[in-house]
């Protein structure tokens, strides 16, 4: 239905960037057009941003292992990059599409996007992360599909919708951008979006007695939301890539940055019912809402919306820590999700990161272990790659909070390939937080509140955590993760609250081999933007 965007689907491989990509994988192109244009998404007009006349942008569908190959023409006046919320981009953060990674596209130009999603399926999104740009939309949903041969663990849905939720501003995305310039706080969300409309004006349909699935990713800038269906139960299937335990909810927090698929039956009389979404742990509770509609309905959306959760951290905390991996399902390959023991493996290195907010010269600024991050006049991926000396230092922030006085720098942690991390979110602030980190999935062993010791491994669930790329730490609580750092490159290891990520509240991991091999890390691609101190340099060609 959604197929739109100019795909066109081949099974060949002559296209001349294509030297490093999985030669015997299908291809997929897209050809997308990015502009400015005329939204309403909250009744008043604003200037939004499009892909290819839509807002929000067309769905990227794919297969696990699938090549997509996405031709981006920059049509606004100024730069502009996407980024793939969750896509791996395995051995390849040249197209990563942040700017510690990839040059920007100029304007009037465009820049084709080479990614493979080898061995992943699941829900996810892309954004663009230039600028304050996601305020402004720019955002669709991917899902990459299981190969035909690897069972899923539930029967075919009759219909699989994205539902991209996000808290929403009515200034343009330039104001808000002025305001976070200037070091100033945004102030609250003006709404809240369903697919880019307000209150009951997405509307999905349903036939009675069959079973949906629906990708809910928050897309927003800050805010968790609480998503829920007036009668009807969901059970949840899959977590940014992780088929999980089918366990029923009434109604689900979406944290910012995350994605989940839950399927819901048309089970009920044959009316029209409400989806809500409502902000989570805020004193003023932004609501709205969209329509599930029976095809053979006999009546409009009636009632009131539907209650949301009325305790607040709890019952969030226990729902996440419900949240299970189904050890027997097949992820993207037909082994069992549980055949990798990552419970087993011995920890390597012990990272702890604390964010803060403050002010560095008169101005707001959020840090991680005291450091504020700042980006480079030149992608620091490209800096590394051509070995262009004073961009970037390695180890300009600490494994744990120092305690110090917050400070500006473009950190960049260095991390040994192969080698087995776990990462402790410590959150010392009365607000939630949301991480992100590009290129990995990490599995969530354990959250909880107060302030983590040694002895907090003894709660770990070091056997079925969900493995997924972005985890919410609670106010004053701690998170933990483990990953196994098998993907060389420079990852981008952020907040998902836009305007802390926009002040500083992000980092580079940098995974390094000292082997150099195209087994490890592809090289530049052959189409690499170049700027900064890289302008001018040669991509070698293969
Ligand atoms: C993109 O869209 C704009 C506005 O419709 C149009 O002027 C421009 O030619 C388009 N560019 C491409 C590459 O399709
Ligand atoms: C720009 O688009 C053209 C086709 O429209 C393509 O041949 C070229 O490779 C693209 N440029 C980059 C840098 O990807
Ligand atoms: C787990 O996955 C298996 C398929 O391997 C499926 O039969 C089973 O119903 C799932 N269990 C739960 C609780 O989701
Ligand atoms: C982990 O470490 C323990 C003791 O330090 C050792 O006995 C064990 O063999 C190690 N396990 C693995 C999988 O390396």
């Amino acid at each position: 239905m959604a197929q739109n965007g100019g795909i066109i689907l081949l099974l060949c491989a002559t296209f001349s960037v294509l030297a490093m990509v999985g030669a015997e994988d299908p291809y997929r192109f897209f050809e997308w057009n990015v502009t400015y244009g005329d939204i309403y998404p909250l009744g008043v007009r604003q200037q939004g941003i499009l892909i290819n006349g839509q807002f929000p942008g067309p769905d990227i569908y794919s297969v696990t292992n699938d090549n997509l190959i996405i031709n981006v023409h920059n049509s606004l006046p100024e730069p502009f990059l996407i980024s793939w919320n969750g896509v791996q981009q395995r051995r390849n953060s040249f197209e990563d599409g942040v700017y510690g990674t990839t040059c920007p596209i100029p304007p009037g130009k465009n820049f084709t996007y080479i990614l493979q999603v080898k061995d992943q399926i699941g829900s996810f999104f892309y954004f663009p992360s230039l600028a304050f740009h996601k305020a402004a939309g720019g955002f669709g949903g991917i899902r990459i599909l299981s190969r035909p041969r690897i069972p899923v663990p539930f029967p075919d849905p009759a219909g699989d919708y994205t539902i991209l939720i996000g808290d929403w501003y009515t200034h343009n995305h330039n104001t808000l951008k002025a305001i976070l310039d200037r070091g100033r706080r945004l102030p609250f969300p003006d709404g809240i979006l369903i697919n880019g409309r307000g209150a009951n004006a997405a509307s999905f349909t349903v036939e009675r007695g069959k079973t949906y699935r629906l990708r809910i990713s928050n897309v927003g800038l800050q805010n968790s939301l609480n998503f829920r269906i007036q009668g009807h139960k969901m059970t949840l299937v899959e977590v940014e890539g992780t088929h999980t335990l089918q366990t029923s909810y009434s109604s689900l927090d979406v944290h910012v940055g995350q994605s989940y698929s839950v399927l819901v039956t048309a089970d009920q009389a044959a009316k029209d019912y409400y989806i809500a979404v409502s902000s989570r742990f805020t004193e003023k509770v932004l609501t709205s809402s969209a329509v599930l509609h029976y095809s053979n309905s006999v009546s409009p959306v009636s009632g009131p919306l539907p209650g949301g959760p009325t305790t607040q951290i709890d019952y969030s905390l226990n729902q996440a820590r419900s949240i299970r991996t189904n050890l027997t399902a097949s992820g993207p390959r037909p082994n069992p999700q549980g055949s990798y023991h990552y419970g087993l493996i011995n920890i390597t290195r012990t990272i702890k990161l604390g964010n803060t907010a403050g002010q560095v010269n008169g101005k707001q600024r959020y840090a991680v272990n005291s450091v504020s991050f700042i980006p480079a006049d030149t992608p620091l991926k490209l800096a590394d790659y051509f070995k262009i000396g004073g961009v970037f230092r390695i180890g300009s922030i600490p494994d744990q909070p120092s305690g110090k006085k917050m400070y500006l720098d473009t950190s960049v942690m260095g991390a040994d390939f192969r080698a087995f991390v776990e990462i402790v979110f410590e959150n010392r602030e009365s607000i939630i937080q949301s991480w992100h980190l590009d290129g990995y999935s990490f599995w969530v062993v354990g959250m909880n509140g107060g302030v983590w010791t040694p002895a907090s491994r003894n709660q770990y669930n070091l056997r079925d955590a969900v493995s997924r790329c972005t985890t919410q730490v609670y106010p004053k609580s701690w998170t933990a993760v483990y990953i196994a750092l098998d993907n060389v490159g420079m990852w981008n290891l952020r907040t998902e609250f836009w305007a802390r990520q926009y002040l500083g509240q992000q980092f580079y991991l940098r995974v390094y081999s000292p082997v150099g091999s195209i087994r490890d890390e592809y090289p530049i691609p052959k189409n690499a933007l170049l700027c900064g101190r890289a302008a001018g340099r040669k991509t070698r060609s293969l």
